[in-house]
């Protein structure tokens, strides 16, 4: 494939023809001709209990995290979102370029912010960027109570990814946590002190499988539904606000592709440093004995970890072969096979 496009650009067209090309590349105007994808964003307060305490958390769409934003390579994406906060909000797209376009970025300083009951119409175009970033709020610390979602940049299907197309794919939102809302960790920090360390790590807004006695019963946690031999693009988002994370799935090695929206050289990784606010894509081969699960972890790193034990995070990868029976979770597929985690029930 790779070899057929390139013996195109290089032979056939004429030189006016790619002079024009030239100028359209570098011109960076948006073209009405462009795809557009359009979406609408309810930010509203559910009630949740990811750790088993009951709290007040910023959803989507009435979703914990948000819905997938789903786009292509130079489409233009429009949100309109609807703050039914009782505060000012302003969702922030980190890693999209916004070229020509800064005040489309959700951050204050060139973003007035959305008040309370108010709507405001987003509207950028995702100019040849491909990968893997997600969205959430960049005011009043409300990142920590969620708001936050994914974003996938599809390539277009003219250019090829440097990999097999995977069989499927996942997407995991892993992050440090606490069991007080956005206000009341505000309030801690405006009175000078310190957060102290974080009540657990959720993975997609759910809290650990119960893999020691320390762990709460009837926490509800995330199963992660496979096929024995497929190979799956897994994308990892830190969407915490403090806690850098060493993530793993037992026996599964780790096929770094993508950073932030880039291509990598192709490494294995039995596990991986995930800071917050940083993306990646792995691809992950189904190649073990499914007579078992396996657990995807994500702990503390950096820190004393003798004492940081509950910053885990602990997610259940689970063959559709395996004989052993803990489906509590509901989940969906979709016909891509994207394996939709984003869903309340
Ligand atoms: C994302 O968008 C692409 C291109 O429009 C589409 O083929 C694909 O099915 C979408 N994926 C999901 C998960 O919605
Ligand atoms: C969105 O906000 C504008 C004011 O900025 C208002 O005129 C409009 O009615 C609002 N639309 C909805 C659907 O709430
Ligand atoms: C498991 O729980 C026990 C009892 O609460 C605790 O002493 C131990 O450190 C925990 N181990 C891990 C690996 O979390
Ligand atoms: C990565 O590990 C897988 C086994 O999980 C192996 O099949 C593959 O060849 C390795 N790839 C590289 C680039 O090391
Ligand atoms: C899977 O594990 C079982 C039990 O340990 C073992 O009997 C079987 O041979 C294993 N199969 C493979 C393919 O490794
Ligand atoms: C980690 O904390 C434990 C318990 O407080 C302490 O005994 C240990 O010395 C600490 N380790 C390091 C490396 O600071």
């Amino acid at each position: 494939m790779a070899t057929v496009s390139l013996r195109f650009f290089s032979s056939s067209p004429s030189s006016a023809l790619a002079s024009l090309l030239c100028f359209l590349l570098l011109s960076g105007v948006s073209f009405a001709a462009d795809p557009f994808v359009s979406y609408d964003f309810k930010v509203s307060y559910i009630t949740a209990s990811p750790l088993g305490v009951p709290q007040q958390v910023i959803a989507v769409n009435g979703q914990f995290p948000g819905p997938l934003l789903n786009a292509t390579t130079n489409y233009n994406v429009v949100v309109r979102v609807f703050n039914n906060l009782d505060e000012s909000l302003l969702l922030t797209w980190s890693g999209i370029q916004m070229r020509r376009n800064s005040w489309q970025d959700g951050v204050l300083g060139t973003n007035c912010p959305i008040p309370p009951r108010w709507n405001f119409t987003y509207q950028f175009q995702v100019k040849d960027q491909i990968g893997s970033f997600f969205y959430s709020p960049s005011l009043n610390f409300q990142r920590a109570s969620g708001g936050f979602g994914p974003i996938v940049v599809n390539n277009r299907n003219i250019i090829p990814i440097p990999f097999p197309q995977p069989d499927g794919e996942i997407i995991f939102m892993i992050g440090d946590w606490y069991n007080q809302d956005h206000k009341a960790l505000r309030k801690i920090l405006d009175s000078g002190k310190e957060l102290g360390m974080p009540d657990g790590v959720l993975i997609n807004g759910k809290g650990p499988y119960k893999y020691n006695s320390s762990v709460p019963d009837g926490i509800e946690y995330l199963t992660a539904h496979v096929d024995p031999g497929k190979t799956y693009r897994i994308r990892v988002h830190n969407v915490g606000i403090s806690t850098s994370l060493n993530f793993r799935i037992q026996n599964h090695n780790l096929l770094l592709v993508e950073t932030d929206g880039h291509y990598t050289s192709q490494t294995n990784f039995t596990d991986f440093d995930i800071h917050v606010g940083q993306s990646y894509s792995f691809l992950v081969t189904m190649d073990q004995n499914a007579t078992s699960d396996y657990y995807i972890v994500a702990s503390a790193r950096f820190v004393n970890e003798t004492v940081w034990q509950r910053v885990t995070g602990v997610a259940i990868l689970h063959y559709s072969n395996s004989k052993i029976n803990n489906l509590l979770e509901v989940y969906m597929k979709n016909k891509m096979g994207v394996i939709d985690f984003f869903q309340l029930h």
